[in-house]
């Protein structure tokens, strides 16, 4: 939600968390793949926080967008997750999907039906909740 100057509330538009997605994108430290992500988490308080994918020599070491986006939200003390957004250089293959440890990540942190926004620079966009990009997570019921 977003609080506007007359005190009504409203929902940001999808094109909103793309557009801060992709300016986060510029900010991607991707020397060895090239491959630069940005991606944007909205708290339900109407908070965003951007990420960039962030490499490392140590390859293992380097972290994607949508994780860094989700732990400066925690670091900040933002709990509730309402839409995350994710935007790559990928149109020849439609709009970039969030890896495997990503949707790990977003589906412990974020409610089943929350939207995971996905694009690319064309300006494809495609939603799907947490609960379609991965159906049968670990979680902690089973801790
Ligand atoms: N990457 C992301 O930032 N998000 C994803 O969901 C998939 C991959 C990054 C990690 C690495 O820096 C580069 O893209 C190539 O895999």
């Amino acid at each position: 939600m977003v609080l506007k100057q007359d005190g009504v509330s409203s929902k940001r538009a999808t094109e909103e968390l793309v557009e801060l997605a992709r300016q986060a994108r510029t900010h991607a430290h991707a020397p060895f793949s090239h491959f630069q992500v940005g991606a944007v988490v909205e708290c339900s308080d109407g908070r965003v926080f951007t990420g960039c994918n962030v490499e490392n020599s140590s390859y293992g070491l380097s972290l994607c967008a949508e994780r860094v986006a989700i732990f400066k939200a925690i670091s900040e003390g933002a709990r509730d997750f309402t839409r995350i957004a994710v935007i790559a250089d990928t149109h020849l293959h439609g709009p970039v999907r969030p890896c495997g440890a990503c949707r790990q990540v977003i589906s412990d942190l974020f409610g089943s039906d929350a939207e995971v926004i996905m694009a690319d620079l064309q300006g494809q966009v495609e939603t799907q909740m947490v609960k379609e990009l991965l159906p049968a997570p670990f979680d902690r019921s089973f801790l």
